[in-house]
């Protein structure tokens, strides 16, 4: 089985206040999933020393040097990073990272152990002009380009339809399902050995209210959160889910 994951990504959200109080107010978790938070990385070692994973919402694809303003993946990961999410479709449409910057990123998480969480989703139009899966499997195919993976821990890979991301527009069980048993076939077919362990997680207004189901679906072993993850209780309530 594939391992399960709760992931909240936290966007720029959150005063450091907030982030304090949203601790403050975690109870224990318990559960065999993996629980993280991406929080903004100038809030990252205010997060550590806690039972959740932290990882980093973007890594830049080079270690050090004259980068201003980008977030080095050694970096996180000395600091206590777990992960780091990759492609997600905010650094896609509005900071225009092509594919080829993606994967220059996931190669180097990988390299750094890093776990990479690999995001990727159509668009409305392309799923209205019935292209939903060509743009996703065109993501993945040059995403994971060149990339060695061995274990099915090594990467994460999340479905995350664009016109589903904040806008409480939620894909249906079935819609994201069809999707998700689509991304299985691609990698059982191109890594026959740990394709069907890799977990899959959906992502786009999932709440409190939605996560059961999608979590019931055969091939979604997971989820990254962006809204419902930001408060304590409701960020609680996804990870009982998984029990
Ligand atoms: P959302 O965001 O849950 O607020 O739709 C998901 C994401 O962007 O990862």
């Amino acid at each position: 089985m594939p391992q399960t994951y709760i992931l909240g990504n936290w966007k720029m959200h959150k005063t450091l206040e907030e982030v304090k109080s949203f601790f403050r107010e975690l109870p224990a978790l318990s559960g065999d999933a993996y629980f993280g938070i991406a929080p903004q990385a100038i809030h990252l070692t205010v997060c550590l020393n806690n039972e959740l994973s932290i990882g980093v919402q973007n890594i830049s694809a080079f270690e050090s040097g004259a980068h201003t303003g980008e977030i080095s993946p050694v970096s996180a990961k000395d600091l206590g990073a777990n992960f780091c999410l990759i492609g997600h479709s905010e650094r896609r449409s509005i900071y225009k990272e092509d594919d080829s910057a993606i994967n220059a990123k996931l190669l180097k998480a990988m390299e750094l152990n890093l776990l990479p969480i690999l995001c990727v989703g159509e668009t409305l139009e392309e799923r209205e002009s019935g292209k939903a899966f060509d743009t996703i499997k065109a993501q993945l195919e040059k995403g994971l380009a060149g990339a060695e993976i061995e274990d099915a821990n090594d990467i994460v890979i999340a479905y995350e339809p664009v016109w589903a991301i904040g806008t409480g527009k939620t894909a249906t069980p079935e819609i994201a399902e069809d999707i998700h048993a689509q991304i299985r076939s691609y990698l059982i077919e191109r890594l026959p050995e740990v394709g069907s362990e890799i977990s899959l997680l959906y992502g786009g207004s999932v709440k409190p209210e939605n996560v059961q189901e999608l979590l019931a679906q055969e091939n979604i072993n997971g989820a990254l959160v962006g809204g419902a993850s930001l408060k304590a209780d409701s960020f609680v309530k996804l990870c009982e889910a998984t029990r």
